[in-house]
């Protein structure tokens, strides 16, 4: 049988499979407050039969937000909206890890009280970078629909606002355990806070957060450090997307900064480390010699994500250079994924129009395989 519909084995956690639902933003909160609902409690619930599930990316503050209508787990609100989410997963026999993040300069002025988003430096970008904002955040208009805006230019961060922003980050993990999750995924990449703070290209800092590759991984090694205190260490996970240069992140010395946290990681016991490979319809453009650093420096679960299909996540599998394999798209449009692969089954395909904001429709109207 095929490695991928495996149990497996990690920790304390088995898994039914290797199969992972990537965290995956799809805005869909109740207003205001940004809280999660039964809608959304549906749409997991229903791709329970991943191995693993995790959970969209969610604010750790209120300043954290940079697209409307992304759940936050900072509110006793949210927590308890996610605890619908949570228990829904586990009653259907899944396991649910929760993404949190702060978008850092990736967001605009309404999120902020009409002030400048924070950023490890403040400097424009040779890209122009955008966010989605609902018509409702901008002239108090219900209705749904939204527009992109181009982010407004961020302030950098001082100290104070780094050890706050710090601890935001630890609490959202009290905030996720109270919430019932299984454990949590830090969101390291795709050019949001923590990875403004690894790369050259948008850290020109002079203190102890900035230079060196090691000053630039401490903002998220010291997150780490104090997160290990709240979820065991082995149910924690960082998502990096070190070969994704988009969004003004062009450091091409990104791979080797982050192969440096990792080792950071594997001294903590770090549980996962999850790489974003190809971005939408991107080439995979992951070195080999990249994959097998990583195997070497890290020695727990490592999973993999980007345009896999069920024979690249068996050959990756099969090279020992990841642990987990996740599929985003396809899980959207088929909740039953991994019943479809193992029977080779059609897969449906997804509706793109509903990916952003709406309601059910486009979201857990996806059926499945008779
Ligand atoms: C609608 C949508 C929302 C996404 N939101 C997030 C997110 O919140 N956090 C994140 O790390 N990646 C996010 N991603 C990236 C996915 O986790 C995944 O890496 C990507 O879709 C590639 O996998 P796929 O080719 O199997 O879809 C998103 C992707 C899509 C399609």
């Amino acid at each position: 049988m095929s490695k991928l519909f495996e149990a497996h084995a990690f920790g304390d956690q088995t898994f039914k499979n290797r199969m992972v639902l990537p965290p995956m933003t799809r805005c869909r909160t109740d207003q205001p407050g940004n809280v999660p609902n039964d809608m959304m409690a549906d749409f997991y619930a229903q791709r329970a039969s991943a191995g693993l599930l995790i959970a969209e990316a969610t604010q750790v503050s209120e300043d954290a937000q940079g697209y409307s209508w992304a759940p936050g787990i900072h509110s006793s609100e949210q927590i308890q909206g996610w605890q619908k989410v949570t228990r829904k997963v586990q009653e259907a026999g899944g396991r649910i890890f929760l993404q949190v993040w702060h978008t850092g300069r990736i967001s605009h002025a309404v999120f902020q009280n009409g002030q400048a988003p924070m950023a490890p430096s403040a400097m424009d970008t040779d890209e122009n970078l955008s966010v989605w904002v609902a018509h409702n955040e901008l002239d108090g208009d219900r209705s749904g629909g939204g527009g992109i805006q181009a982010c407004t230019p961020p302030r950098a961060m001082t100290l104070d606002d780094i050890k706050r922003t710090q601890d935001a980050f630890v609490q959202s993990a009290v905030n996720a355990r109270e919430a019932g999750f299984d454990g949590i995924e830090l969101h390291g990449a795709n050019g949001y806070l923590i990875d403004q703070f690894l790369r050259k290209s948008s850290n020109k800092r002079d203190d102890q957060y900035g230079g060196s590759p090691e000053n630039r991984i401490r903002f998220l090694t010291e997150i780490l450090e104090r997160m290990a205190g709240v979820f065991p260490p082995e149910r924690i996970c960082v998502r990096f997307a070190p070969h994704n240069m988009a969004r003004g992140m062009d450091d091409p010395d990104t791979p080797e900064t982050v192969l440096l946290a990792l080792k950071r990681m594997a001294d903590l016991n770090i549980g996962y480390v999850h790489f974003a490979e190809a971005d939408w319809d991107a080439e995979p453009n992951v070195p080999e010699e990249f994959r097998a650093l990583a195997r070497a420096i890290f020695p727990n679960q490592i999973i993999v994500a980007g345009n896999y299909t069920p024979e690249r996540a068996e050959q990756v599998l099969d090279q020992g250079y990841a642990d987990l394999v996740a599929f985003g798209r396809p899980f959207i449009a088929n909740p039953d994924l991994p019943y479809r692969l193992q029977h080779q089954l059609p897969l449906a395909p997804i509706r793109d129009a509903f990916l952003f904001g709406g309601s059910e429709e486009g979201y857990t109207d996806y059926s499945v395989a008779e």
